[in-house]
């Protein structure tokens, strides 16, 4: 090929691999595993708190980067010690969404065992 081929072939090679790349991406997020559940123990006196990636991605229909990494790392328990009620209440961790608009509200006395499954 001459120098002109190759620099033609190379803008082909290229426009490949974007279609490629990203045409794979939501084919690929179907697959990933969804964690199993965990939960959260730091909740006394209350019951500890659940989180289900089966609820919120698979029945919510949520995706990845709702949660990671802007809200979450992608490592269970991670945020534990840092997550206090007044935190998710002022917007943080699940308050991020659980604010009475995305989702049901942290705040609201009659919900707190909607989170706090008793034992
Ligand atoms: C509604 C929010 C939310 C969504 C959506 C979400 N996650 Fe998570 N994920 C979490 C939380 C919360 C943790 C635990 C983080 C912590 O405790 O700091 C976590 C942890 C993880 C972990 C570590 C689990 C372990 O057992 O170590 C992986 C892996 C993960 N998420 C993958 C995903 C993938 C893949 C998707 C999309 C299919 C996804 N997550 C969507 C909230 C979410
Ligand atoms: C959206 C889910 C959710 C709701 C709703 C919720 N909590 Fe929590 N709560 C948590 C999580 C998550 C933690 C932190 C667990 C950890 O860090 O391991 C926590 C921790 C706590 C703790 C431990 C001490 C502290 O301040 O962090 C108390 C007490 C508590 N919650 C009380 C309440 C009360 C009272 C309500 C209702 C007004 C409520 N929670 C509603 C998820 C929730
Ligand atoms: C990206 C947004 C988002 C984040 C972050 C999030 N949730 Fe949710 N969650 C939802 C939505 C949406 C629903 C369904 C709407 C509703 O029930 O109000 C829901 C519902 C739930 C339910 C009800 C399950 C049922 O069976 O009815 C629980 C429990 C729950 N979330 C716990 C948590 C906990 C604990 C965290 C933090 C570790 C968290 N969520 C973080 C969006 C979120």
């Amino acid at each position: 090929m001459n120098p002109k081929q190759i620099s033609f072939a190379a803008a082909i090679m290229a426009v490949a691999m974007i279609v490629l790349r990203f045409g794979a991406v939501p084919a690929m997020s179907q697959q990933v595993p969804v964690p199993p559940d965990f939960s959260y123990e730091e909740t006394k006196p209350l019951g500890a708190v659940p989180f289900s990636h089966k609820f919120h991605v698979t029945e919510k229909k949520l995706q990845c980067p709702d949660c990671h990494t802007k809200i979450f790392q992608m490592k269970k328990m991670a945020a534990s010690p840092a997550m206090t009620m007044a935190r998710l209440n002022a917007g943080e961790f699940c308050g991020a969404c659980h604010n009475g608009k995305k989702a049901f509200s942290s705040k609201e006395a009659k919900d707190c065992a909607r989170c706090h499954i008793k034992k």
